[in-house]
C-alpha cells in the first residue's frame, strides 16, 4: 500500500528566520518505508529515460541522489560545494538571498552526450538546481529529468526549469 509521504514530513515555523515554514525531510528518510517509496516513485519516473548517470547537489541531493542511482544501475556524480573537490573542477554560481554560492563538479564527471537526471530533496528558488544544470551542460551533458522529493511552489523555481521536465513527489 502506498503512504502518504506527506506525513513524514515536518514542518517547522520561524526556521532559519521569521516567518519561514522550514519543511524538514529528515523524518523521511528515517522511516525505511518512506525513503524506499520516495526513491521508488522517482527511479519509476526516470526509468524509460535512459539515463547514464545521476546527478545531485551537497547535501541532500546525495542522500536522494545515490539510491536512485544505484536502483538504475548508473553512476552518480556530485555537485559540491565550492572548495572540496582535489581535481581540476567545472563551476556555477547562483544567487542567495545575501551574496552568491558556487557549485563545483569535476570537470570530467559527464561525457558528452551522456543523458543525466539531475535531484535534489527540495525545488526552492531554482538556484541550486540551476547552477547544478549549468555545470552537466557545460561539459556536454544532455538533462532528460528532473526530479524532487519537494517543490516550493511559492518559490517559482519551476520557471527555472520551464526547458526541462520536473518530477517533484510532494508539493508545498
Ligand atoms: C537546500 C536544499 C536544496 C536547495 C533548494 O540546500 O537541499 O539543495 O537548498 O533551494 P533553492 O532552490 O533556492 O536553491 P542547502 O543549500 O541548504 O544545502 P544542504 O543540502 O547542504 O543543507
Ligand atoms: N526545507 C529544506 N530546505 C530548504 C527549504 C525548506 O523549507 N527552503 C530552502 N531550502
Amino acid at each position: 500500500m502506498s503512504l502518504d509521504l506527506h506525513k513524514y514530513v515536518e514542518s517547522i515555523p520561524d526556521y532559519p528566520e521569521k516567518g519561514v515554514i522550514f519543511r524538514d525531510i529528515l523524518p523521511l528518510m528515517a522511516d525505511g518505508k518512506a525513503f524506499k517509496q520516495a526513491t521508488d516513485e522517482i527511479v519509476a519516473y526516470a526509468r524509460d529515460k535512459h539515463v547514464d548517470m545521476v546527478v545531485g547537489p551537497e547535501a541532500r541531493g546525495f542522500i536522494v541522489g545515490c539510491p536512485v542511482a544505484y536502483e538504475l544501475g548508473v553512476g552518480f556524480a556530485p555537485a559540491r560545494k565550492k572548495g572540496k573537490l582535489p581535481r581540476q573542477a567545472v563551476s556555477a554560481s547562483y544567487d542567495l538571498e545575501y551574496g552568491s554560492a558556487t557549485l563545483q563538479m569535476e570537470y570530467d564527471a559527464i561525457k558528452p552526450g551522456q543523458r543525466v537526471l539531475v535531484v535534489d530533496d527540495l525545488l526552492a528558488t531554482g538556484g541550486t538546481i540551476g547552477a547544478t544544470i549549468e555545470m552537466v551542460e557545460k561539459m556536454g551533458g544532455v538533462v532528460v529529468g528532473t526530479a524532487f522529493l519537494i517543490e516550493l511552489k511559492a518559490l517559482n523555481g519551476r520557471k527555472k526549469l520551464a526547458n526541462y521536465d520536473v518530477k517533484a513527489l510532494m508539493e508545498y
